[in-house]
């Protein structure tokens, strides 16, 4: 298994690990891409032969790029809690890089969509030196938008993919470190207020 990034912590503890895809996460990964509520917001359901493919297009993208979407692994048993990170792509005709993120049901509003898609820009920013980072979601997927506000990214455009209303957000280099830098001032640890206990439905 190849980590790619240090573990995310949540309140000082250690809470998920952040690896390259492979074979072994192909059962989790079904779970996850396939549950209704996950499925829904990412084109539908995936065959075994189109997650397969998406690993091996995720390892492809570590060799070219050095860097690549994480699986991200629950750090005490291992089970696939989530997935997500930066990736390269091309919109409308110009090369850009989306941050996207899916956390499983079961976990979702405690936190972790938040600690993922901030390390994603913590990552791109300070260490792959990305001038902008871009996200798209559909327009009516409220819980991804507000993360994405949360973590400081703003609309950028509209846009029509397969006859739904979509939405563009933006971050710059500038604008994140500037925010960084603002919460730092205020005396806190990092770009978004993650301190609490986490919420739960
Ligand atoms: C979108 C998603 C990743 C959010 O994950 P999460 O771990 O629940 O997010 P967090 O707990 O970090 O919460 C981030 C913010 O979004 C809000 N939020 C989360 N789910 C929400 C929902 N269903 N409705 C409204 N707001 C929601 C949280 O309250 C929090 O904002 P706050 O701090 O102001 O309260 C998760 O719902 C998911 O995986 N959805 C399916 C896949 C998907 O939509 N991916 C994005 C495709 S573009």
């Amino acid at each position: 298994m190849i980590t790619l990034d240090t573990a995310l912590r949540q309140g000082g503890v250690e809470i998920a690990l952040l690896v390259l895809a492979d074979e072994h996460h192909l059962d989790g990964l079904d779970a996850l891409l396939n549950d209704e509520r996950v499925a829904r917001w990412l084109g539908g359901k995936r065959t075994r032969e189109t997650l397969l493919a998406t690993i091996q297009k995720e390892r492809q993208h570590f060799v070219d790029h050095g860097f690549a979407p994480w699986v991200v692994l629950d750090r005490r048993t291992g089970e696939v809690m989530g997935r997500g990170g930066l990736r390269r792509v091309e919109l409308f005709g110009h090369p850009e890089v989306e941050l996207f993120y899916a956390v499983a049901p079961p976990r979702m509003r405690t936190g972790l969509a938040t600690l993922i898609a901030t390390r994603a820009l913590g990552l791109g920013f300070r260490e792959l030196g990305l001038d902008s980072v871009v996200a798209l979601t559909m327009e009516t997927n409220q819980a991804s938008q507000r993360l994405l506000e949360k973590v400081g990214m703003v609309r950028d455009g509209t846009f029509e993919h397969t006859g739904l209303p979509h939405v563009l957000f933006r971050v710059t280099k500038e604008e994140f470190l500037e925010a960084d830098a603002r919460a730092f001032r205020n005396g806190e640890k990092a770009h978004v207020h993650l301190s609490g206990p986490p919420k739960r439905r």
